[in-house]
């Protein structure tokens, strides 16, 4: 439900980083999210093994999970060695910059599992505490999806952009095109991306919700991948997306790149900063539609 603004902390100023300063951090992403996602493609094991679970039965880790994240640690060690890391298979690493690296190895890792090309490296750098919802911003990032060489990227304040990377995956060398939401106003037009959570009780509260929005919208997709659904709000390939359940690695960086691109990312309430308990992205008249709907669903039970 919508978070009590009293307890809400306030979000960093993401210019505290300046500009220069967050363009070189844009290109870092960029650089080590195409390297690491070239790994996980090129490296992809005939039958990738599930390494191990987590929250449920269904959250899996494959091993390439493990050595993506530990390869994305050791690139930033190297060119960022003061900041943080919060990486989703390792946890919290502290630093002393204030800036912390926030890393999803693989996100999509079901659609990995199943050589399903929807999967992407998504790596931003936040100024706060990445591990309290509204208490930090993001000041770059990038998502990288190396099965369509696509590579979206944003900086704070310096617009949304998409790239193709070289078919080698060395780097990110097409000119960049920048990217707009699109401005769909009425439900009934709205093309709707959502996920499903891992945990199966949840799931029975996310259908009733969706099902109730199905004859309502346009369509609704279900890619797998949160941090490409954002980053496809961000390009108006969908008009929203909205989500229960996921974490800070697989939003960060695909929410400054909706929110570069003219977009909206919210939580639940129209105040609340993106969290577990909701994440709704879309142009700004498309958002406003969509979470007032979800909200109202959910509320009522
Ligand atoms: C998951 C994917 C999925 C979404 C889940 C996420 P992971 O991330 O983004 O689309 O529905 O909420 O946890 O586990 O593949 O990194």
């Amino acid at each position: 439900m919508a978070e009590d603004a009293a307890d809400r902390p306030s979000a960093p100023d993401p210019s505290v980083v300046p500009e220069q300063e967050r363009a070189a951090l844009e290109e870092l992403a960029v650089r080590i999210a195409v390297e690491a996602g070239r790994l996980v493609r090129d490296e992809r094991p005939r039958a990738v093994d599930v390494h191990r679970t987590k929250s449920t039965d269904l959250d899996v880790v494959t091993l390439m999970d493990t050595r993506s994240e530990a390869l994305v640690r050791r690139r930033l060690a190297e060119a960022r060695p003061d900041d943080g890391v919060l990486g989703e298979e390792e946890g919290v690493t502290g630093g002393t910059s204030g800036l912390t690296w926030v890393v999803d190895p693989i996100d999509g890792t079901v659609n990995y599992l199943y050589d399903l090309p929807a999967y992407a490296v998504s790596i931003a750098v936040v100024v706060g505490d990445p591990t309290r919802p509204g208490a930090w911003s993001p000041v770059a990032g990038a998502v990288v999806a190396p099965r369509t060489g696509e590579v979206f990227s944003a900086r704070a304040g310096g617009g949304a952009r998409l790239r193709r990377s070289d078919p080698a995956g060395d780097h990110a060398d097409e000119a960049p095109a920048r990217l707009r939401v699109s401005d769909v106003r009425d439900l009934a037009g709205v093309l709707l991306a959502t996920g499903f959570a891992y945990d199966r009780q949840v799931r029975e509260d996310q259908a009733r919700v969706v099902a109730d929005l199905l004859p309502r919208v346009r369509d609704v997709r279900r890619l797998g991948a949160a941090a490409l659904d954002l980053c496809h709000v961000a390009a108006g390939r969908v008009d929203a997306y909205y989500e229960v359940g996921t974490h800070a690695w697989d939003v960060a960086a695909g929410a400054l790149v909706v929110a570069e691109a003219g977009g909206v990312v919210t939580g639940l309430g129209a105040d609340d900063p993106p969290s577990e308990t909701m994440v709704v992205a879309g142009g700004p008249a498309a958002h406003a539609t969509v979470r007032a709907e979800v909200e109202r669903l959910l509320r009522r039970g």
